[in-house]
């Protein structure tokens, strides 16, 4: 006999639809090295999982471009290639992350690069009930990271171009808003050795720092855009049903 309203069977769809809701959180980071592909694969994962996207550099560019404190106390760090200190970037992502668009899911980019923002990031989310659901590591060599930074152009809402691997329909100019693309200033071949050495040294140990929490997922970020995207795609929706059942 079907089940009516009311009774038993109702309240576990609901129970079943509640804890779904409550599971199905998808908090996401993109870890890489300068150049791997982050913002590259970001672009095509919030439109696929619909997610908020939070991406330090693209927040820390668009401070300096507007001349606020924040951008004040960041260009000289990103100009140099380093690192901007922890106790400026931390407070930024952990406001944006209490935002209601991020109450659902996350996709992180370019944070956590060091170890004290991770142990940051864990804890507010652990304060919050919440959790990371993956890290997805997108990992190139570095002499293809020098070859990609410096064919990298890029439009003023921050799309990603490549002279070479991934061209605009129209040269020098945005397929999607027309604008004129640019190359980054950090995309200077000295500055490009810098960051990659920075990276190594300070943003790497998170590899085994989420490795040891089983929250690691590795990608070969040499194949094409499209292969790194429907392999992290495949893995995110498999995350996510696992995450249902
Ligand atoms: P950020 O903007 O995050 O720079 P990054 O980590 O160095 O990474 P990139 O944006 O350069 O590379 P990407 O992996 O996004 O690659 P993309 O998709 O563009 O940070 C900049 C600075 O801000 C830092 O140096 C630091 O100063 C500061 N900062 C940021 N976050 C911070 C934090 N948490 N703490 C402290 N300071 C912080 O692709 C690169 C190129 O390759 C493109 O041309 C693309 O078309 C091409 N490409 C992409 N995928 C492929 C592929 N599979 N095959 C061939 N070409 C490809
Ligand atoms: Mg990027």
């Amino acid at each position: 006999m079907p089940d009516l309203p009311g009774t038993d069977g109702t309240e576990a769809v609901v129970r079943k639809e509640l804890a779904i809701a409550v599971v199905s959180e998808l908090n996401l980071i993109l870890v890489g090295p300068p150049g791997a592909g982050k913002g590259t694969q970001a672009e095509r994962l919030t439109q696929d999982f619909g997610l908020p996207y939070y991406a330090t550099g693209n927040i820390l560019r668009e401070a300096v471009a507007n001349g606020t404190e924040l951008g004040r106390q960041a260009k000289e760090h990103m100009d140099a290639g380093g690192l901007v200190p922890d106790d400026v970037i931390i407070g930024v992502i952990l406001e944006a992350l209490k935002q209601d668009e991020a109450a659902d899911g996350f996709l992180l980019d370019g944070f956590p690069r060091t170890v004290p923002q991770a142990d940051a990031l864990g804890e507010a989310l652990q304060n919050a009930g919440r959790k990371i659901s993956a890290v997805l590591l997108i990992d190139v060599p570095d002499e293809e990271v020098v070859r990609r930074l410096s064919g990298r152009r890029v439009s003023k809402a921050g799309r990603v171009y490549h002279v070479d691997f991934d061209p605009p329909k129209h040269e020098g100019r945005c397929d999607i808003d027309g604008s004129e693309l640019i190359q980054r200033d950090d995309d200077k071949p000295e500055t490009i050795r810098k960051r990659l050495s920075v990276y190594h040294e300070q943003t790497e140990p998170l590899v085994e720092y989420y490795e040891s929490r089983d929250l690691l997922r590795r990608f070969d970020g040499t194949r094409t855009p499209t292969e790194v995207h429907d392999h992290v795609r495949a893995t995110v929706a498999t995350l996510r049903l696992e995450d249902e059942l």
